[in-house]
């Protein structure tokens, strides 16, 4: 643990967990919870639920689930101390100076230094744009239709055609010239000494979800080569795992984001309302953004230049995203080159019927495919109507592959049945299409008496935390040792505890865990789904039920231990005690 307890009690205490997650998640007061669109999986209605009164989160959907701290770890990748660092400063609590190992602090420095002379290069440029140096940058800015706002919003500027003021500016600063130079901000020359790497370009910066700046593009002005010069790879700044815009695009809720292919397209796209709007950092899109789009959405549309190049992008983002389980749906964006140039002579209404007919990736590749065939000649024709049929094999659902498979034989005028012939020859040929294996029931997994004897453990900490006026009531049949998982017993033990003193406060019980997983655990066993019953009998009767099986189970767990273990005889003696006294009694819920 880097901080004391009490202090992570307090910031924890400080951040109520429904103010915290509604910055990202939408959520609606249902009940005693508040409810939303898990950002942890894919979901078409909510199963995402966060509790005020417990002050943690779960999904019934994917089973992520803790307190404040567990959130911004899984939501913004961070740390334990990272997410503790955050939330202090949301709430204003001072944190100590922590003790790192040397190794540590190096590395937290090294990257904490970088991002600070990131920002301050990019507070540079920003100045410069608006000093009597940069209005070359601005022109040029506005001659490309942006407005003040916008400039502003994505924070673009200008580096001067002056090499050295940037470094004179970042020294006094106070930054040395070698972490200038590993920010990709300088490069040294034998004449000039260290020199901006950037010069006479428009600058803009490339944010992480977190606003961040983690590198730059630079659009040099009119048509010198390279057209955009990028900040190259450092500890801050990977360009397989980061998306321009996407720290705005992450909360734009449109129900899709769209991928370009170029910062100046996400730009004109954010103008026209479509905040939507995301691009890769001046490399092929990766399979690592796609994962990081997956948090976010699932409906992908792709804003690739409508020229060959972009035909083949948008061709590879499609399977791209397909891998990652993502709908890729492909924009139309004739006769204009790209979305800005779409924007400019057609404006929003139009692209948003674009967006609107936007075709489904399959149609695309196979619209792209019929291309490359001449249709006049019969030959060339069955050859498509192969690779057609080859492409319907990709879809290993039957269901999925017959309703394309009428769907295109429908739209290019192809006999069902012939089409459907080469289907069947290729897969058979090939052993592309098997029989879908279906995952192995989850009912078995449950019936597994150590599953059943787990699930009653979880019924029992969410019944009392949901309750906790009937704790006293059962305290002296039940006790941490009744739980068997090591997990469940230290956060039984601690609950308990707890109680006893009156206090209640599951959600920091989950700080006791620095380890995701461990937290998600957790946060799991209060967040069990409680059977839903009405009548005061019909509750009394199912707490006794699983309070009895769980102690039950541990009985037999202490019995099987007896052997080995001479503590153990001491714990099935009580145990066999309390559990008959148990079955007599009646724990009343009036
Ligand atoms: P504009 O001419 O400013 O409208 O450019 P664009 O937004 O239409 O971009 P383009 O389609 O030319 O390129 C798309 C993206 O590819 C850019 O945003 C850059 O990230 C990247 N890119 C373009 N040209 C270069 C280059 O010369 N070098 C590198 N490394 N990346 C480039
Ligand atoms: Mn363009």
């Amino acid at each position: 643990m880097y901080y004391p307890e009490e202090l992570i009690e307090e910031v924890r205490m400080k951040n109520d967990i429904v103010d915290v997650v509604s910055g990202y998640v939408r959520l609606q007061k249902k009940g005693s919870s508040h409810w939303g669109l898990c950002p942890f999986h894919n979901e078409k209605s909510p199963s995402f639920s966060v509790s005020g009164n417990k002050q943690m989160y779960h999904c019934f959907g994917c089973g992520a689930g803790g307190n404040v701290f567990t959130f911004l770890m899984n939501y913004e990748n961070y740390t334990f101390p990272e997410a503790v660092k955050q939330l202090a400063d949301r709430a204003g609590v001072k944190l100590p100076e922590v003790e790192y190992s040397p190794e540590m602090q190096q590395k937290a420095n090294k990257r904490a230094r970088l991002l600070e002379v990131n920002k301050e290069a990019a507070k540079y440029f920003y100045y410069q744009l608006r000093d009597t140096h940069g209005q070359i940058g601005y022109q040029y800015l506005k001659k490309r239709e942006l407005s003040d706002e916008t400039i502003h919003k994505f924070g673009l500027g200008y580096a001067g055609k002056n090499g050295a003021l940037l470094v004179q500016y970042l020294r006094q600063k106070g930054f040395e010239d070698a972490l200038i130079k590993e920010a990709g901000l300088a490069n040294f020359s034998e004449r000039g000494g260290l020199l901006s790497q950037f010069w006479n370009r428009v600058m803009f910066p490339i944010q992480d979800s977190n606003h961040r700046v983690i590198g730059f593009g630079g659009r040099v002005m009119g048509d010198g080569e390279p057209k955009y010069l990028n900040s190259p790879e450092t500890p801050v700044f990977d360009k397989r795992r980061n998306l321009y815009g996407l720290n705005f695009a992450r909360t734009a809720r449109s129900g899709n984001i769209i991928l370009c292919e170029g910062y100046m397209d996400v730009i004109a796209l954010h103008q026209a309302g479509f905040t939507q709007a995301v691009a890769s950092l001046g490399t092929a899109f990766t399979s690592e953004q796609a994962s990081l789009l997956h948090r976010y959405t699932e409906n992908v549309l792709l804003a690739y230049d409508s020229d060959g190049a972009g035909t083949k992008a948008a061709l590879r983002g499609i399977g791209i995203l397909r891998e990652a389980g993502l709908t890729g749906k492909v924009i139309d964006m004739r006769p204009y080159k790209d979305p800005d140039e779409f924007i400019k002579n057609l404006g929003r209404e139009a692209f948003q019927e674009r967006i609107d007919r936007a075709e489904n990736s399959f149609f695309f590749e196979i619209r792209v495919l019929e291309q490359q065939y001449n249709q006049n000649d019969p030959e060339e024709k069955t050859k498509f109507h192969r690779e057609i049929a080859k492409k319907l094999c990709e879809f290993k659902e039957e269901v999925e592959r017959e309703n394309y498979l009428q769907a295109v034989a429908d739209k290019y005028h192809i006999a069902f049945e012939h089409l459907r012939k080469l289907v069947i020859s290729y897969a058979s040929q090939t052993g592309l299409v098997r029989p879908v294996e279906r995952p192995k029931s989850g009912v078995q997994q449950k019936n597994k008496p150590e599953e059943n004897a787990k699930r009653a453990q979880r019924l029992l900490i969410t019944w009392i935390t949901d309750d906790p006026g009937i704790y006293p009531k059962i305290s002296k049949y039940i006790s941490a040792e009744d739980f068997t998982e090591d997990l469940y017993k230290r956060v039984a033990a601690r609950l308990f505890e707890e109680l006893e003193r009156g206090e209640y406060n599951p959600a920091a019980i989950i700080s006791m865990f620095e380890d995701e997983e461990e937290q998600r655990e957790a946060a799991a066993l209060f967040n069990t789904n409680l059977p839903e019953l009405t009548t005061v009998q019909e509750k009394e009767k199912a707490f006794h039920d699983i309070l009895l099986s769980v102690k039950r189970n541990s009985y037999e767990y202490y019995a099987s231990q007896m052997g080995s273990d001479m503590n153990a005889l001491k714990s099935v003696i009580e145990g066999k005690k309390a559990l008959e006294e148990l079955a007599r009694t009646r724990i009343s819920m009036e």
